[in-house]
């Protein structure tokens, strides 16, 4: 009996990652899932990904593929610090703009970057909850929209070469060298791949390094506010996002 419940527990400690993997996957059911009704006073067809994205007459600069929503411009103020080694740019590009569109606060996630596209009403804006709000004073946020490439690994000495360090290797420029990622999630999209393949834009650090808009991208274990890595390593610790890129 005893020796039952025993392997029982230890079934119990293995099948979750499976498990989780499967039914976390995709933007329905999500945060960012705004065909739930509560968002349908807006979201008059119930679209899943035009809120975001359509097929025609999308944002002009693309900040992100296809994204039909309104740009914010702020104003910004960007992370900087004694310490750093990349030169902060004066304002938010890329993916990371596109976030801010909805999280700075300052413009609804209603806001089709024309009319109601999308069957979109923009009667009453509806904006991020307060605890959801993320900038568009970023001096308080890890720095992001830079190029993070050997180059500043180098010049930093703590930092993963992004283009030869693989998900998944072990840390062997540290004591402990346990691999962030574990590598039970091999076979997962991230596992294998280099920091610039798996978590850079166009070779820079974004909002997107750390989080998926459309929920996870690999079958990592757990999920916390849509962070791509997340969980804990073979040893049963966590901040494995941190301790991919920086040598720490
Ligand atoms: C909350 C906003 C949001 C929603 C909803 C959303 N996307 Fe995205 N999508 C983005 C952003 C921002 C990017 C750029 C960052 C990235 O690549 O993850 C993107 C990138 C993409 C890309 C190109 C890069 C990649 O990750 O493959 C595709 C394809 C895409 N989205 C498809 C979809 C589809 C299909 C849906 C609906 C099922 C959808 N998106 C819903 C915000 C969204
Ligand atoms: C169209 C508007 C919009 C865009 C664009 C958008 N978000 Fe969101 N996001 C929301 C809303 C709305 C919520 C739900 C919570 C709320 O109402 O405040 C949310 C929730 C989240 C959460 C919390 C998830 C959780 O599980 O608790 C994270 C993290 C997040 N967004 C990150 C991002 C990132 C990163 C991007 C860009 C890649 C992005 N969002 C783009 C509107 C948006
Ligand atoms: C270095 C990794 C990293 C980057 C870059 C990053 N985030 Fe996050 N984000 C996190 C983590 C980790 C959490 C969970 C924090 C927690 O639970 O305390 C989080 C939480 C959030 C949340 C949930 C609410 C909150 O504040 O806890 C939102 C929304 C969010 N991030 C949006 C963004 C946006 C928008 C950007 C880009 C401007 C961004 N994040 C960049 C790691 C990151
Ligand atoms: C995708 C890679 C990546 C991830 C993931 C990541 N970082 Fe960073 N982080 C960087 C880079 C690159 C810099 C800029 C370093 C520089 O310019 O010297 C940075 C900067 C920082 C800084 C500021 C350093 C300074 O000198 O001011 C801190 C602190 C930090 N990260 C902590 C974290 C924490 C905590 C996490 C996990 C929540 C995290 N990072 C996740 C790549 C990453």
């Amino acid at each position: 009996m005893k020796i039952l419940s025993i392997l029982a527990i230890a079934a119990s400690l293995l099948v979750p990652a499976a498990v989780e993997a499967a039914v976390n996957k995709g933007v329905v059911g999500s945060d960012h899932d705004f065909s739930k009704t509560n968002y349908l006073a807006f979201n008059t067809r119930r679209g899943v990904c035009t809120p975001c994205h359509t097929a025609h007459a999308t944002d002009p600069a693309q900040i992100a593929p296809l994204f039909a929503h309104k740009t914010s411009t702020g104003p910004f103020t960007m992370y900087s610090s004694p310490t750093i080694k990349h030169t902060p740019g004066t304002v938010p590009d890329g993916a990371s703009l596109a976030c801010l569109s909805c999280h700075d606060g300052t413009i609804g996630v209603n806001s089709p970057i024309q009319g109601t596209q999308g069957g979109i009403s923009t009667n009453t804006p509806v904006f991020v909850q307060p605890n959801h709000k993320v900038g568009p004073d970023l001096h308080t946020d890890h720095p992001i929209s830079f190029v993070y490439d050997a180059a500043l690994a180098a010049a930093s000495g703590e930092l993963e070469n992004p283009v030869t360090y693989k998900i998944g290797d072990p840390k062997t420029t540290l004591t402990v060298q346990t691999p962030p990622v574990p590598a039970t999630w091999t076979g997962t999209d991230l596992t294998g791949k280099t920091i610039d393949e798996a978590l850079l834009v166009n070779h820079k650090m974004q909002c997107t390094s750390c989080h998926d808009p459309h929920w996870i991208k690999g079958n990592t274990p757990l999920r916390g506010q849509a962070t791509i890595v997340d969980g804990n390593d073979a040893d049963g610790r966590g901040s494995l996002m941190c301790r991919t890129c920086h040598i720490k």
